[in-house]
């Protein structure tokens, strides 16, 4: 029997040794180089919040507005809600320079972005601007296709910390190749900028957008209606595996206040939305809010649930005719959990421990009431109003 110590085999074996290091590295150097992750993950370690002029404003933008806007978010205790982000949608813009540079609309920003970015900064909010993808924005101002680089270097010259990217005018363009030249760009950048990636649910964003953006739209666009808020909202279950820390799903921003549903819808959108661990981005025109939207938007409860520091999507846990339960994992162990009643009467619903694998002895708190409901066992028995919900806090 040859001794395996003798100093002979040893050298074969260090020789070997260095050969399959080689050979590993040669094999690593061939392979495609593995796909960076989005730029910037810290960014949105939650899902983001704050403001954004489309769903009240649509195209109606101006420095005024967004000055007065930024008061507001102040003044209304937003900012201390966690509320952070003003974004400026579309129409902001007009035109390109002769270098290509964009124009932004001199007659409604006359002092330009930088200032007015600066003013954003000093009430310790932070600031964002909205462009497309293609070759124009869907209100068809000048769109970023082939100036990404030059427009995320111009956004992070003026201090944006926030830019949501669009799809009109995106044909036989592939939305992943397309997105992905932004996130370089703002990794270029050397700002942290949060990437809001929007296209609509267009080639599933969810499956690329976690290695491109911070945020990916699902669907289309929502609008201040019962029907469409809660077509979306409910049409989220089965996206929870791609969502986390740094990468959300995005079922759009809301619509909240803006007039067009009922209390109780209302608190369905909200609800439904911190189940989701979707990015609360406020839609309505804050500068006038009534006592009750604010009381929805700034539930320091149910924004917890919202911003859990988890960041599990909610999902769907059962359902039957119009009634759903969702539930959301919190970090401290304790479970949201949303009784909603999408029909047309009131409707009692009850919650099987069992199935949301809580203690059978379980405490229970009513986050919209913000009151203990105190133990219960084994279940418990809401009565739910039409489009309504009671959301639950479950705990040992
Ligand atoms: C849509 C987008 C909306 C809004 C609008 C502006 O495509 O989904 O959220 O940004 O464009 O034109």
């Amino acid at each position: 029997m040859v001794n395996p110590n003798t100093p002979a085999l040893g050298s074969c074996r260090l020789i070997s040794a260095l050969l399959s290091v080689l050979v590993l590295a040669l094999v690593a150097a061939a392979l495609p180089r593995a796909t960076p992750a989005q730029a910037t993950p810290a960014a949105a370690a939650t899902p983001p919040m704050g403001w954004n002029s489309w769903n009240k404003f649509g195209c109606n933008v101006s420095d005024k507005l967004i000055r007065e806007i930024a008061d507001a978010v102040v003044s209304t205790g937003m900012k201390d809600a966690g509320y952070r982000f003003v974004n400026i949608d579309d129409c902001w813009q007009v035109s390109r320079a002769a270098d290509g540079a964009i124009v932004v609309d001199p007659e409604r920003f006359p002092n330009g972005m930088k200032p007015l970015a600066d003013y954003v900064h000093s009430k310790g909010l932070k600031f964002g601007v909205y462009t497309d993808a293609g070759r124009m924005t869907c209100e068809k101002r000048p769109g970023s296709y082939e100036h990404e680089v030059q427009d995320i270097q111009t956004y992070a010259s003026w201090g944006v910390d926030y830019v949501k990217i669009d799809w009109c005018y995106a044909e036989g363009l592939e939305p992943p190749v397309q997105y992905a030249k932004f996130r370089d760009a703002i990794a270029q950048s050397g700002r942290p900028i949060v990437f809001s990636i929007c296209n609509w649910g267009v080639k599933a964003p969810w499956t690329w957008g976690p290695r491109t953006g911070n945020l990916w739209r699902t669907t289309g666009d929502i609008s201040d209606h019962y029907d469409r808020m809660s077509v979306i909202g409910f049409s989220q279950d089965g996206l929870e595996k791609f969502a986390g820390p740094g990468h959300w799903n995005d079922p759009d921003m809301l619509e909240l206040g803006n007039g067009g549903m009922k209390h109780d819808e209302y608190l369905t959108h909200m609800s439904l939305w911190a189940i989701l661990a979707a990015p609360l981005l406020a839609g309505n025109d804050i500068r006038s809010m009534s006592d009750e939207t604010k009381s929805i938007l700034m539930n320091p409860e149910v924004i917890a649930i919202d911003q859990d520091a988890k960041g599990v999507q909610g999902h769907r846990v059962w359902d039957e005719g119009p009634l759903e339960i969702w539930v959301k994992p919190l970090a401290d162990g304790s479970q949201a959990v949303g009784l909603f009643n999408r029909g047309e009467s009131p409707l009692q619903i009850t919650l099987d421990f069992n199935k949301i694998g809580a203690p059978s002895s379980a405490k229970l708190r009513d986050l919209w009431q913000r009151k203990d409901l105190g133990t219960m066992k084994n279940s418990y028995t809401a009565e739910v109003p039409k489009h309504g919900v009671v959301l639950l806090k479950v705990s040992k």
